[in-house]
């Protein structure tokens, strides 16, 4: 029998051109907590990365954020010079301390960060770079503007935004090919909905941040656990399942500091979701 891979989940170009497994991987929680300094199990963070290849997973997302700093130095160490996958990275939130975020837009911020990338990396060229969060205390064309020299420049193949709305994405893809955005959305949240419906007709990659609701999803006790029951999978199996079929543009990123959570979350590939089932987690919506 074929081992199953994410390659079960489809495939989607992002800009039309750069060919992904639906399913991949998001490398926040492969820090400390409040997504700070290094993971409490380094070598396990480490073992979660080397087994991304081997199961099939070319998308892995990231931010200098992350840390800072330690998501992608970690990334270098276990996949440089990463044959064959597709590393995403972000710029524009910075990190005070544990926990906490603040945007910094302005352009000539914008610009060094994600070339300060481009070194952790240990890259010429990032893959897809994504401006974390729209800066309100900076003119958004202007940081649109940057975004659009770092892809004259070269810097990044293509680009992609963050917790944006509709009317965003537009203003944006006035400045630059918008290729991807990166917006919560699960079972249980689906405020972006618009958004995503939006992505779909536009042919854009819609990445859900928080597919297990920060792991909520993966939690015995919920509306899943009927469903989950019938395949013999964990709920966070079925929460993933539902996500891959709910749209040809969705790209789930589950994060996880587990080799044993990260084996779980591909094997959700295999499962198909009866009509019925669909209907039933469709109105989950909180
Ligand atoms: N654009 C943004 O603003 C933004 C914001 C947040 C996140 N993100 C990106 O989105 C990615 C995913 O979001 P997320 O990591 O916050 O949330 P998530 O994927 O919904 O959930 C991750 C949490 O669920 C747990 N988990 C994962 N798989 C599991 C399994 N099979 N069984 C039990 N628990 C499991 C993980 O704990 P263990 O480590 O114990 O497995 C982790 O605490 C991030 O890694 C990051 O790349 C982007």
């Amino acid at each position: 029998m074929a081992t199953l891979t994410a390659a079960h989940a489809g495939t989607f170009r992002i800009g039309g051109e750069l060919e992904v497994n639906r399913l991949g991987f998001g490398a926040m929680r492969i820090t400390g907590e409040g997504i700070w300094g290094p993971p409490a199990d380094q070598a396990e963070a480490l073992r979660v990365l080397k087994r991304l290849p081997e199961l099939g997973i070319n998308f892995i997302d990231t931010a200098d954020s992350y840390g800072p700093d330690v998501s992608e130095q970690l990334l270098r160490e276990a996949l440089h010079p990463y044959q064959g996958l597709v590393v995403a990275t972000k710029g524009g939130l910075t990190r005070p301390g544990p926990d906490r975020w603040v945007p910094n837009g302005r352009p000539d911020h914008l610009i060094k960060q994600a070339r300060d990338s481009l070194q952790k990396l240990g890259v010429e060229r990032i893959d897809l770079w994504q401006l974390h969060r729209i800066d309100s205390k900076v003119p958004r064309d202007e940081q649109f503007g940057a975004v659009k020299q770092l892809l004259d420049q070269g810097v990044i193949r293509f680009a992609g935004l963050s917790e944006v709305s509709v009317e965003e994405i537009q203003a944006a893809a006035k400045v630059f090919p918008v290729a991807t955005v990166q917006n919560l959305y699960n079972l249980t949240d689906r405020s972006a909905e618009a958004v995503l419906n939006y992505c779909e007709q536009q042919g854009i990659g819609f990445i859900p941040w928080n597919p297990l609701a920060a792991g909520e999803l993966a939690r015995p006790g919920s509306a899943l656990d009927d469903i989950a029951r019938k395949y013999r999978v964990a709920p966070s199996q079925i929460a993933l399942a539902w996500l891959l079929e709910r749209s040809p543009v969705m790209l789930p990123i589950p994060g996880t500091s587990k080799v044993k959570h990260l084996e779980q979350n591909v094997a959700a590939v295999q499962i198909k979701l009866e009509a019925g089932e669909l209907a039933t987690l469709d109105k989950l919506n909180s």
